[in-house]
Parts: C-alpha cells; sequence; structure tokens
C-alpha cells in the first residue's frame, strides 16, 4: 500500500517521542515537497518519504534503515517506498543506492537541512524565513560547525542531481520556509 500523509504521520508518532527527530521528519518532508513540485512529480509521495526517513532511529539506532525496512514491509507498505527510504543510509549504513530522482534529493538534503537548522538558531532571528545561502555555505565550510555533519555526503548528492551546491542549499531554505512554523523555524520574524 501508498500510505498517504496521515497514515505515515501516524506511524512516525508510533515510534518516535523525540521533538527533535519528529520536527526533523517535518524538515525533510517540506523539503521533499518543495522538491518535488519543482521537479513536477508526485508531492504527497516525496512528502510521505521524507517524513519517514528515519523511522526506526529512535529506538533502534544501531539498525538504521534496516528496521525501518522490516517495520514498512510488516505493514504492508510498497517496495518502492522502502527502496527510497533506505537509499537515504546509502554507504553509512546500507548498501541500497539512490537510484530515482527522488532517492537522489532525499539523500542531498537529510543532512543538509540538519545544518541549516543549527544555522538559523545562531541567528539573532532563530528564523529560516532571513537566512542567506551566503551564511549558510560560510557555516557549511566551517568544519567544526555541525561537524556531525556529513559534507561528503551532501556535495556526492549534488554530484548526482547535477546541482550546485548554492543552488541545493538555496532550494532547502526555500523547501524549509514552506514549513517554518510547523519546524519552529519561524523564530521572531
Ligand atoms: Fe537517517
Ligand atoms: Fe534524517
Amino acid at each position: 500500500m501508498q500510505p498517504n500523509r496521515e497514515q505515515a504521520w501516524e506511524l512516525l508518532n508510533e515510534y518516535n517521542k523525540s521533538d527533535a527527530l519528529l520536527k526533523h521528519g517535518l524538515t525533510v518532508e517540506g523539503v521533499m515537497r518543495h522538491f518535488a513540485a519543482k521537479f513536477g512529480e508526485d508531492v504527497e509521495k516525496w512528502g510521505v518519504i521524507g517524513l519517514i526517513h528515519d523511522l526506526d532511529y529512535e529506538m533502534y539506532p544501531e539498525q538504521h534503515c534496516t528496521k525501518t525496512a522490516e517495520i514498512m514491509r510488516e505493514k504492508g507498505i510498497d517496495e518502492d517506498y522502502i527502496h527510497a527510504v533506505c537509499s537515504h543510509g546509502w554507504g553509512l549504513c546500507c548498501d541500497v543506492e539512490p537510484e530515482l530522482k527522488m532517492e537522489k534529493v532525499l539523500y542531498t538534503i537529510d543532512e543538509l537541512s540538519g545544518l541549516i537548522n543549527a544555522a538559523c538558531l545562531m541567528r539573532p532571528s532563530r528564523s529560516v524565513l532571513d537566512i542567506e545561502v551566503k551564511s549558510v555555505k560560510k557555516k557549511y565550510k566551517s568544519h567544526g560547525f555541525a561537524a556531525g555533519v556529513n559534507r561528503e555526503v551532501i556535495e556526492k548528492g549534488c554530484e548526482m542531481l547535477g546541482m550546485s551546491l548554492d543552488e541545493v542549499i538555496a532550494e532547502t531554505i526555500e523547501g524549509m520556509r514552506e514549513c517554518a512554523e510547523a519546524i519552529g523555524l519561524k523564530g521572531e520574524l
């Protein structure tokens, strides 16, 4: 079956209690929806996959992706959703390679959106609404900032997409603006 947005949200909440992880799911959902619309693709499907991509992370961090695949299969969710979700862990926790555009976007923006999130919280406004590509770029290049964010993955992803890092950052910011309220990044603005 192809879960709709409501079913995906329910499933995510069944396995996740952490506010940070729920917000991360909502962030990746928002960015995926934005890219889907930009490319004229299935906005709902891309969003659902973004929303549940880290489904198992709170309860089974050691079996990240593997456990998600198991849970999704148990729920009778279609294999293409499972493939897409797992491919974000390519080379990190599984060997499912991103093949579709949807998968390449997910792979690229997962960690990048985390870095942008951290950069927004450093601003006086604590908002994504007034952040610019160049200030994200500066943080990106400072390796001490959000040190856990794997820049290599992001750059590999940009290459797969045939987009520049600047372009991907700009579109990711745009996607995060569209869900700013839900992800707690409206800040003071
Ligand atoms: Fe993940
Ligand atoms: Fe993630």
